[in-house]
């Protein structure tokens, strides 16, 4: 990062000076880590609508031109060009591998799918009708239990085999939350199959029939995982990084990361998206439901519409709405009433001055639940698919901020609008 220029903070007439620096692209940003020990004053910015946590090299985000690159690649040519696996790859180490290095890193993954028969176990802890971010957040932060061979995170070595471990377990323990909660048994990860196709395997195979994972809907799956792969600094990263600067386990970190995603808010907007479609119901009802989300009195806001940082579009949005053509094609759905009822909405929504003037449009949440339903995926397991596919973003910028000269424990402080400092009144004056 370059330091060209300087801002300059004035308060009670006291003129102070900070540096501004550039990163590669994006807003400059002021560093005020100074602040305080100049002016005995904190900044206020509840939300982080103007805060830069931290520097990062891994995703850019363009709210303004709805571009969204992982290591520089547009996401557009990463969804369609590459698969999942090539792309973790990426995030993680910063290159495309090549086919030498490609093949060493499906068997370096393919090396750890199995599950502890010890973590199996953990399921039976669990009512079958836990909603499955529940099973999972408690699952994924027991691996924090396992694998004492490889905890000193300040060894590289250490970090990478912590990450292969996640990748390359993910997947069965997202397919063993389902199979727990419908009542049946747990089915091996299969090394022979890629990794979307792996994952479907695991979801609907039985032991009773043969079950040949269909290659466009596994060709869907993991252009699904790609496009939720990473998204730079949104709330549940932010919380990877602020749980892991405490050098807290990385298992663990990544279930916190995975409690924050399940917010409808979040991750958990595509589950409230078909929630919503399936309330709307009828093409003759969205005018009601957008009266609504316009309604400041209503709590009710269009799921699966607006975003933080997106002002334009949110170009996941439009590679899983093309996913959706192809896999409702696929299956000969192209007429399902819910595919046809978002496309009216986000028409509708798309011409009316209240969702383009704040900038809401449809994000990566609106389409990709329609597809996951037609991949046979119940609405409460569509958060689940989220986190598998983030897990590797987690992943990245928790080993990106261990791997800092500079790393600090995280510690914001406040406004404090509580009482000033007072006296205990003795008991028997009370
Ligand atoms: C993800 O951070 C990330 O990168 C997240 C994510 C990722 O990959 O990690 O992209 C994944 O979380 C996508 C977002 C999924 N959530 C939803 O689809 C839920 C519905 N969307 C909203 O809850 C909302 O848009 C948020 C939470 C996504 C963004 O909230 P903000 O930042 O508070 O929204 P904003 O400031 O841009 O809103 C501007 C205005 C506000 O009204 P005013 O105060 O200006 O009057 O638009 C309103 C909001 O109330 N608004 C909506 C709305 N979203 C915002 N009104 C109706 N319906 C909506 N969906």
């Amino acid at each position: 990062m370059s330091n060209e220029r300087a801002a300059n903070i004035t308060v009670d007439g006291k003129s102070v000076e900070f540096p501004v620096l550039r990163g590669a692209v994006g807003p400059d940003v002021i560093d005020i880590r100074s602040l305080y020990a100049k002016t005995g004053m904190f900044t206020f910015d509840p939300g982080f609508l103007s805060t830069a946590a931290c520097r990062s090299a891994i995703t850019f985000v363009d709210g303004k031109a709805g571009t969204l690159l992982y290591r520089g690649y547009p996401i557009e040519q990463l969804a369609y060009q590459c698969d999942y696996l090539e792309v973790c790859y990426l995030i993680l180490k910063g290159e495309l591998p090549n086919a030498t290095q490609k093949q060493a890193w499906i068997k370096e993954i393919s090396d750890h799918t199995m599950v502890h028969e010890q973590l199996s176990r953990l399921f039976t802890g669990f009512r079958r009708d836990a909603h499955p971010m529940a099973v999972l957040v408690g699952v994924v932060g027991a691996l924090s239990a396992f694998y004492h061979d490889a905890m000193d995170f300040s060894d590289q070595a250490h970090r990478d085999q912590s990450a292969d471990r996640l990748l390359a377990k993910i997947p069965s323990i997202v397919a063993m939350a389902y199979k727990y909660s419908v009542g049946l048994p747990f089915v091996r990860a299969r090394n022979d199959l890629d990794y979307a196709a792996n994952f479907l395997h695991m979801m609907f195979a039985t032991p009773c029939e043969e079950y040949v994972p269909n290659p466009v809907l596994a060709r869907a799956l993991d252009r699904i995982l790609i496009v939720h792969a990473d998204h730079e600094q949104g709330a549940s990263t932010s919380t990877v990084r602020l749980a892991g600067s405490s050098g807290a386990n990385p298992f663990a970190c990544i279930a916190s990361g995975m409690a924050c995603l399940w917010g409808p808010a979040h991750g958990g907007a595509s589950e409230a998206v078909l929630n919503m479609l399936e309330e709307i119901r009828d093409a003759s009802r969205i005018g009601k439901y957008l009266a609504r989300a316009k309604d400041k009195n209503d709590s009710f806001r269009l799921e699966g519409f607006g975003h933080r940082v997106y002002k334009s579009f949110d170009p996941r949005g439009k590679i899983m709405r093309e996913t959706c053509h192809e896999v409702l094609n696929e299956l000969g759905l192209h007429d399902d009433p819910l595919f046809k009822l978002a496309l009216d909405l986000e028409r509708i929504a798309l011409e009316d001055d209240f969702f383009v003037s704040k900038g809401l449009y449809p994000n990566v949440d609106f389409y990709s639940g329609i597809v996951k339903r037609a991949l046979g995926i119940p609405n409460e397991m569509f958060t689940a698919i989220f986190a598998m596919a983030r897990t590797v973003g987690w992943i990245a910028h928790w080993n990106e901020m261990i791997g800092e000269a500079d790393q600090k424990i995280g510690r914001p402080r406040q406004l404090f609008v509580g009482s000033p400092r007072r006296d205990v009144v003795p008991r028997d004056k009370r």
